[in-house]
């Protein structure tokens, strides 16, 4: 006997099927209700709603568990590579020693990018906001690689490519928006050290990879790469529901990314931390204020949609900020406002009562900071590392039958019919 649900309204019943995950979360199969009881149901924000199945990503909010395909991203955290991440998530199984060769050699033979495109980079007013320009620059790439995007040969191809560019586009709009060289990637540096070493490398000082801070890269883009079904990869899922390349679909995504509700946050957490700094350290006034309902301030880096407890991946970068920092013998004054505000804000009534813990953007920009990235790329470096978590959930869309294109429908508020007024008879204001 199938799991049934049973609305009753108004005298009249309806049966609708249950659908259980692996997890035993369950949902109501509404994929007949307008059909058969002309209702729709209302859901913004759509906090209550399953836009797919998913094999990819597991979270459970209560407990604060975060797995990527079953591995419980701590373990991947700190075995793993973001490459062989990567190749976790968008194949579905870590790769054998010949297959992750396989993929390091594609991501070296596809790192640079076209030279016409760095008119494309110098062309951008000097102020321009990296994440706009990455949304830019990857729908750029369609123009300069417009191969189809069918096969599995050609899908796996533009992922390639896509995965080895955006860290060298990252990279050349930090350098050309300082009038800096462009540092080219080199066959011979891993994903994560040719990152670094085309951020800072320089031809007056070379760069000296320091393994601790590849380290810290590497599990930051891991912390990064999938999340389920959030905003900006719902951003993915929906811009290629209309069939549209991948390049569109994931500059749609860096755009919803780039809001600091979301990605942005971890800009604006650092922007808080130092606006509390500069004024004297009373991160008491932060509470209060995030608490006041009249204010809009919020306090960001806290909070979260699913998790209801301690976001796990907060819980490791925060004790990466104190392992980079003593590596580094760097002392940063935002690192201990950030510890005091967490430690007030998880005492407070208010926090508790609504559940507002750190998420992943709480301690991150601290990571960022003592990398030596700039407070502007820190949405960036999230999209580097989310970039194998969209591209995971828009190949399973696509191979999804039940999956088409996105037209959710609403409750309509408006006037009834109403009939079009000439001028004449319409009254001035
Ligand atoms: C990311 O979805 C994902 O998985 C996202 C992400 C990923 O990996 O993809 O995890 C990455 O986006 C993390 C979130 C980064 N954003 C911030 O840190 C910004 C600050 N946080 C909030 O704006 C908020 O918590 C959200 C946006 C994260 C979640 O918003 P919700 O789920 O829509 O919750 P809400 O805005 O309806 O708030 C519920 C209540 C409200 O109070 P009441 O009106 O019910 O009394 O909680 C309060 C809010 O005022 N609240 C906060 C707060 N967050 C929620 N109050 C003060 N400070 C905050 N940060």
């Amino acid at each position: 006997m199938d799991d049934l649900v049973t609305i009753t309204y108004k005298g009249k019943s309806y049966q609708l099927p249950v659908i259980i995950g692996t997890e035993n979360e369950r949902a109501v199969d509404i994929l007949r209700l307008r059909n058969e009881t002309g209702f729709i149901t209302y859901d913004p924000g759509f906090a209550n709603t399953g836009a797919c199945k998913s094999s990819i990503t597991y979270m459970d909010g209560e407990k604060g568990i975060l797995r990527y395909r079953g591995i419980p991203v701590e373990e991947l955290a700190e075995k793993s590579s973001f490459k062989e991440t990567a190749y976790l998530l968008i194949n579905g199984q870590l790769p054998t020693e010949t297959e992750l060769r396989k993929f390091s050699i594609m991501l070296n033979d596809n790192s640079l990018v076209h030279e016409d495109m760095k008119t494309f980079f110098q062309n951008f007013p000097r102020a321009s906001h990296p994440m706009g320009i990455l949304s830019a620059m990857v729908n750029a790439l369609r123009s300069f690689y417009p191969e189809l995007q069918t096969s599995e040969e050609e899908i796996n191809l533009t992922v390639t490519r896509l995965l080895a560019k955006v860290r060298t586009m990252a990279a050349m709009s930090y350098k050309i928006s300082r009038g800096h060289t462009v540092v080219y990637p080199r066959p011979d540096l891993a994903y994560c050290e040719n990152f670094l070493n085309m951020m800072f490398n320089t031809p007056v000082t070379p760069y000296v990879l320091v393994k601790e801070v590849v380290r810290a890269l590497e599990v930051f883009w891991i912390l990064h790469a999938d999340h389920e079904q959030n905003c900006s990869t719902t951003a993915v899922r929906v811009v290629g529901s209309g069939r549209v390349n991948l390049y569109a679909a994931i500059s749609a995504g860096i755009s919803a990314l780039w809001g600091p509700l979301h990605g942005g946050a971890n800009q604006a957490v650092i922007e808080m931390l130092n606006e509390i700094y500069r004024g004297g350290g009373d991160y008491r006034k932060a509470v209060t204020r995030a608490k006041d309902k009249n204010d809009p301030f919020r306090l960001m880096g806290f909070g979260h949609r699913v998790y209801k407890t301690y976001d796990p991946r907060a819980k490791i970068m925060k004790r990466m900020c104190d392992n980079l920092l003593k590596t580094l013998n760097l002392k940063d004054p935002l690192l201990d406002i950030a510890k005091e505000l967490e430690e007030v804000a998880l005492k407070d009534a208010y926090f508790i009562d609504h559940n507002l813990y750190p998420n992943v953007d709480f301690y991150s920009g601290i990571v960022l900071r003592a990398i030596g990235i700039p407070t502007n790329m820190f949405t960036v470096m999230f999209a580097i590392g989310r970039l194998p978590g969209w591209i995971a959930q828009w190949k399973e869309s696509m191979d999804d039958p039940a999956w088409r294109i996105s037209r959710p429908r609403q409750i309509y508020t408006g006037p009834t019919e109403t009939h079009y007024v000439p001028m004449s008879e319409r009254q001035t204001a």
